[in-house]
């Protein structure tokens, strides 16, 4: 079994990688800065589980200043899913993210040159290619939000590391990932708590607008599979999205069903770096890795809504 480093470990996709592979028997150091980006008790709560686990060792350290050696020493892999995510605050807090999702991306792949790590996985994002993201992964990349600007970047560098110094990566650009523990600034988690508030949900843009949603557990089951086949991953890009492709207008719908009430509905104008379209173009790592969505949205939204009610319950709604 081996010691994997993941960063980002409180985060909403973090703390579910911690677990599922410490369900496969491995062991895991998970790294975590508490951004305030959203409440630290939230993050908290996500490590709450992993933090009982006797083979969880977690750093709270930031990978801007924090010596990074004792992080990724003896490391088979390091997931490297620690970022400032969510594109609207990028406009305001350029340097935050800069810092962050750059600086602190190189700062990782010196350790990792440096302790010589076999596998450097980046998480990455659909934003990369631009307002529309419909195409395989040797698409056009026209990022228009400063957020996919800093994601772009850091693939860059690591490519960069990879060609001048071996140092061995795979790139998984997700997309719009959903389920219990998404962020709060994300669409799916306003609207839940808006209909459990009676409050109106703010609607960019005619609602038009398609996701190519991808739950939780398929997105960690596709970067397990990066790691789990190292030598077809190695130097690759890949997609990861769902099977399943919905518009704003009909996951309102399908959450309102769930819920049993009708949304209060603001209209607004797109925001500006918005994308129009995503549909996760899942061939390559489908045939290369074997990977296989396996979650209808319908039934990953109900997990969502349930996990949401529940954090209400528990005081970290
Ligand atoms: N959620 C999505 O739909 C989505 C889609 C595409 C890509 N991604 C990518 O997936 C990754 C995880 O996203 P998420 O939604 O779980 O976000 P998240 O904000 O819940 O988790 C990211 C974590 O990284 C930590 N972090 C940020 N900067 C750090 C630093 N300098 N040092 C140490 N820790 C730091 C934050 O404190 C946070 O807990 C990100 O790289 C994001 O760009 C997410």
């Amino acid at each position: 079994m081996s010691r994997c480093l993941v960063t980002g470990a409180a985060g909403f996709i973090g703390s579910h990688l911690c677990g599922a592979l410490l369900e496969l028997g491995h062991d895991v150091v998970g790294l975590d800065a508490f951004i305030p980006y959203y409440p630290r008790p939230i993050k908290e709560a996500n490590l709450h589980g992993l933090l009982q686990h006797g083979r969880f060792q977690f750093l709270e350290a930031d990978l801007r200043t924090d010596e990074l050696a004792e992080a990724v020493s003896d490391c088979e892999v390091i997931f490297h899913l620690a970022a400032m995510a969510g594109l609207i605050k990028s406009w305001s807090e350029l340097e935050l993210y800069s810092s962050c999702n750059i600086l602190g991306t190189q700062r990782l792949l010196e350790a990792a040159r440096y302790e010589g790590t076999p596998h450097f996985i980046q998480i990455s994002t659909s934003s990369a290619y631009g307002r529309e993201a419909t195409g395989p992964e040797t698409s056009p990349l026209e990022p228009c939000s400063p957020y996919g600007i800093t994601k772009l970047a850091a693939e860059q560098l690591c490519l960069a590391y990879q060609n001048n110094f071996g140092v061995p990566v795979t790139i998984l650009r997700y997309f719009s990932v959903y389920g219990p523990r998404q962020r709060p600034d994300m669409g799916y988690n306003i609207l839940i708590r808006c209909l459990m508030e009676n409050k109106p949900f703010i609607k960019f843009g005619d609602g038009e607008q398609t996701r190519s949603n991808t739950y939780v557990s398929d997105c960690v089951n596709a970067t397990l599979l990066a790691f789990q086949n190292r030598d077809a991953a190695l130097g690759e890009i890949f997609n990861v999205g769902g099977g399943e492709i919905v518009s704003l207008n009909t996951a309102i719908g399908m959450l309102e069903d769930l819920m049993g009430k009708r949304a209060i509905i603001e209209m607004r104008d797109p925001r500006p770096g918005d994308q129009k379209h995503t549909a996760a173009n899942i061939e390559k790592i489908t045939t290369r890795l074997g990977y296989n969505p396996r979650t209808p949205v319908l039934e990953g939204l109900q997990a969502q809504v349930t996990w949401q009610k529940e954090s209400v319950r528990n005081g970290h709604g």
